[in-house]
């Protein structure tokens, strides 16, 4: 059994499909990766599985919990954490209250203290400016906040939806090695994408979705050799 099942899910707004009949699996300890183009449907398969969006059909089970009806935050109780597109941090709260509220439903004291350490320990820019508003952070500092938040729920899997968005090669860099220590560390996650070449070089399995479908499957290593996706999405010709 897979940590997570996704199969045939549909996802519409109003008369509009977004997403038409996907199914994938995500395995404990992999990086499996969701590539394509604007509009392709990935971010609201994202906010599917995090109980933001209600499917029009299809089942999607978390370590054979179906989810389906789930509100969002017995979502998060339940392990799925979800680091949002455009990283969606709160600007006039300090960088250690958001982090606090990646932790809103837990009660250890103790434990969340430890886990926002951690995160300091893992970006120590945070730690730094922990009183701050984390309004004043960069862009891939303000990115580094929004995984930090995500990961204070203790999550059994991480989404992170385009976390290199809009950041310059030297960020993006630093936020792809975060990604890979953290699968080193034995993390489980879903990662959408634009940089299709560095999520395919860290993922073990990918998806290339087009308007609505997954048209392609196969490990990272596959599609970064496969003759389309390096044409359509790897800007060769
Ligand atoms: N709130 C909404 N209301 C109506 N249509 C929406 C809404 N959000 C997204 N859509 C449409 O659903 C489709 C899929 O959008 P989605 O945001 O999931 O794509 P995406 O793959 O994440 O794209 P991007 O790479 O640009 O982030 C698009 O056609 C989009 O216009
Ligand atoms: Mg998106």
């Amino acid at each position: 059994m897979a940590l997570l099942e996704v199969e045939d899910l549909r996802v519409a707004y109003g008369k509009i499909e977004a997403v038409k009949g996907i199914s994938f699996t995500v395995e404990a300890g992999e990086v499996v990766t969701l590539i394509g183009t604007n509009g392709a449907g990935k971010t609201t398969t994202l906010r599917t599985l995090s109980g933001l969006l209600k499917p029009l059909a299809g089942k999607i089970t978390f370590e054979g919990q179906p989810l389906n009806g789930v509100g969002a935050h017995k979502i998060v109780s339940m392990g799925l954490a979800h680091s949002p597109e455009g990283r969606r941090i709160f600007p006039r709260l300090s960088i250690e209250e958001n982090l606090q509220l990646g932790a809103f439903l837990r009660k250890d004291t103790d434990g969340i203290a430890a886990d926002i350490r951690n995160a300091y320990d893992r970006f120590p820019i945070l730690g730094e400016r922990r009183r701050q508003a984390a309004g004043t952070l960069s862009g891939g500092e303000q990115q580094m906040l929004a995984m930090g938040r995500a990961l204070m729920s203790r999550p059994k899997l991480l989404m992170l939806d385009e976390p290199s968005m809009g950041l310059s090669p030297i960020m993006m860099q630093k936020i792809m090695s975060t990604i890979s220590e953290l699968k080193a560390a034995g993390t489980t996650i879903l990662l959408v994408e634009q940089n299709a070449q560095a999520a395919l070089s860290l993922a073990d399995h990918g998806h290339v979705m087009e308007i609505g479908n997954i048209t392609l499957s196969g490990t990272g290593e596959e599609l970064l050799h496969d003759e389309s996706v390096r044409k359509a999405y790897l800007g060769e010709d």
